[in-house]
């Protein structure tokens, strides 16, 4: 049976296609339409999934009635019908699943495990804002819930907001500002709109209203550093909580908490495995609501799902551009399903100088502070990173053992957020670092998304002949 997955009427949406397990196609959206966290679908995503194959049946990420009632209740946002519907494939039949249980199904269905607690933290589903299942074998179970308005994501977004940055997309900003504040200074103050797991302040939909201090620009700095402080210790709280439920030292964490790769990183003390999907977020629910279906663990094997470029990974012309011009920009084979660009729309750079660091930014005309992310060949991980784990969609931050060495992938506090890359996960990669290393003994590589500041990651031929024609930039295909 082929099952289209889809989310839409939420930030980030996406399709999914999978067929008895297999995944066949997995996209964005606003890759296809330009509009950065698209609400909706669109013709040309779900066409480009459709070459994969026609759906038997549509799997939907939410309980639509369930959300209403909450809207009508409380107020939030939410978008009208799916644009979908529009379409022949809203004749199909169709099943709606539970929003944290289709991030549930996404997490533990793609995982490597048969026993597993999971958890969700997110801004809002329908009602839940925090979840704790279990998964044995096939079986996903509720075990816990906390519902709207007490909520991880919306606390954290909240803070974005206050702080001038868009909320629900630009939290990874305010992440990178804490490492230059002190997490200290305005932390008792920030406690108090979250003093413990299972109470909140006030309703976080009306965003912070009752900060009494005029915010100068160092402030954001502090007081992003401890809303960070806070989001860690009460995660913490959690995660043990949810650890003490089930008796599973397996975790599977997903939901749009699961993207705070500072956090992340402090779960290995609480957990022997984790499994996060590199698109723990809504726009990886649109395969959670498709696994749901299935009901079955399916096959996970690439996070490179979406739109095909085609071509033989350029590793000669990378190599090359890495020594003559020390920044490539490369578009090749299917584009990453998830936040991150691992390798296929990326720009890479070399490490070992300060100055990189505002060359990229430049290009991407980003804020100057913001920190890049370093790429290595897996097997070195453990001598230039303090990691003992894997970490193959960059989804932990951990501290640099060798930061004057490659001094533009650290960031101000030391740290940097890493991608392990070995052989069998991207070849093509993989052999880009290996003769990076053997001509400079550093087997590690900058490495960002391919795309401005605020814009989606680039997609297809089209978007590589604008940017380079507008950036004046070539990009090796
Ligand atoms: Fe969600």
């Amino acid at each position: 049976m082929i099952v289209l997955g889809i989310n839409e009427t939420s930030h980030d949406a996406s399709v999914s296609l999978i067929k008895d397990g297999d995944i066949l196609f997995a996209g964005h959206s606003e890759r296809y339409s330009k509009q950065k966290n698209d609400w909706y679908t669109n013709k040309n995503l779900i066409k480009d999934a459709l070459q994969y194959g026609y759906p038997d049946k549509i799997a939907y990420y939410e309980k639509p009635l369930l959300k209403k009632s909450r809207l009508i209740l409380k107020g939030g946002l939410s978008g009208t019908n799916p644009w979908f519907q529009t379409t022949e494939l809203g004749d199909l039949p169709r099943v709606n699943f539970g929003h944290h249980y289709s991030h549930a199904c996404a997490g533990y269905y793609t995982s490597p495990f048969n026993d597993a607690v999971i958890v969700v933290l997110d801004a809002i589903g329908e009602w839940n804002t925090t979840t704790i299942w279990s998964g044995e074998k096939n079986l996903i179970k509720l075990k816990y819930k906390q519902n709207y308005p007490v909520s991880f994501g919306l606390f954290y977004s909240a803070f974005t907001k206050m702080l001038g940055l868009m909320p629900n997309q630009e939290e990874y900003i305010m992440m990178g500002m804490a490492a230059y504040g002190d997490p200290n200074k305005y932390f008792n103050q920030v406690s108090e709109y979250f003093p413990d797991i299972n109470k909140q302040k006030y309703n976080f939909h009306k965003g912070i209203y009752d900060w009494d201090k005029k915010i100068e620009d160092q402030d954001k700095f502090d007081i992003a550093a401890a809303v960070q402080k806070v989001y860690e210790l009460r995660l913490n709280e959690f995660m043990h909580m949810a650890y003490n439920i089930t008796g599973k030292d397996n975790l599977v964490f997903m939901g749009g908490c699961a993207l705070n790769s500072s956090a992340n990183t402090l779960l290995w003390n609480i957990f022997k495995k984790i499994w996060i999907m590199p698109n723990p977020g809504d726009a990886g629910s649109s395969l959670g609501a498709a696994a749901a279906l299935y009901g079955k663990h399916i096959n996970w094997t690439t996070p490179y799902l979406g739109y095909d470029l085609g071509g033989d990974y350029p590793v000669e012309k990378i190599v090359s551009g890495l020594k003559n011009n020390k920044i490539v920009a490369v578009a090749s084979g299917r584009a990453e399903y998830g936040p991150r660009a691992l390798g296929n729309r990326s720009i890479l750079a070399d490490p070992r100088s300060i100055e990189i660091k505002d060359k990229v930014n430049l290009i991407k005309q980003r804020e100057l502070f913001r920190p890049f992310a370093p790429v290595i060949m897996a097997e070195h991980a453990s001598r230039w990173f303090d990691m003992n784990f894997e970490s193959p969609y960059m989804q932990y931050t951990v501290k640099c053992l060798q930061p004057e060495k490659i001094p533009s992938v650290v960031h101000a506090d030391g740290t940097s957020r890493v991608q392990t890359v070995t052989r069998e996960q991207h070849l093509g990669l993989y052999t880009v670092l290996e003769k990076f290393y053997n001509e400079t003994g550093v087997p590690v590589l900058l490495n960002t998304s391919l795309n401005i500041k605020g814009q989606p990651l680039l997609n297809d031929e089209i978007d590589a002949v604008k940017w380079e024609n507008n950036y004046n930039f070539e990009i090796f295909r």
